[in-house]
């Protein structure tokens, strides 16, 4: 019961700092080594896909959808990069991308 209610508070803590640190969580993770610039690998700009990724905002399931395809691949297409994130590091930063990315 009290450790429920401290986890709830830490969480509390946490997310307006985690949608903070979005940014610097991306470079942490290297995700600027192929989304950055000159991009490679025909990635495409976080710029780009933070535009296609606010046509869906608010849709129900987009932002999971988007996560679980970010983890799981698409067709042939397998990036380690993206399939070794954790759910929980997957979903912050595909949020910060239906933020706008900046
Ligand atoms: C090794 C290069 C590489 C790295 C590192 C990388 N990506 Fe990607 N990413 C790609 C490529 C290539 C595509 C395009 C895939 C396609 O066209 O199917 C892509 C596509 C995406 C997409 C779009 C998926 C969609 O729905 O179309 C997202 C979101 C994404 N990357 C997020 C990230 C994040 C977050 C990181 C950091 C953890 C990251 N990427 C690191 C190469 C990379």
């Amino acid at each position: 019961m009290s450790r429920r209610r401290l986890a709830a508070g830490l969480l509390g803590l946490a997310l307006p700092l985690a949608s903070q640190a979005s940014s610097s969580l991306a470079s942490e993770m290297g995700c600027y080594n192929c989304h950055g610039q000159p991009m490679r690998a025909e990635a495409p700009s976080f710029e780009r896909l933070s535009a296609k990724f606010a046509k869906r905002n608010g849709q129900a399931g987009a932002e999971q959808h988007a996560v679980d395809e970010l983890l799981q691949g698409e067709g042939f297409r397998h990036i380690p990069a993206h399939e070794h994130l954790s759910p929980e590091t997957a979903r912050k930063l595909v949020h910060w991308l239906f933020e706008g990315g900046k």
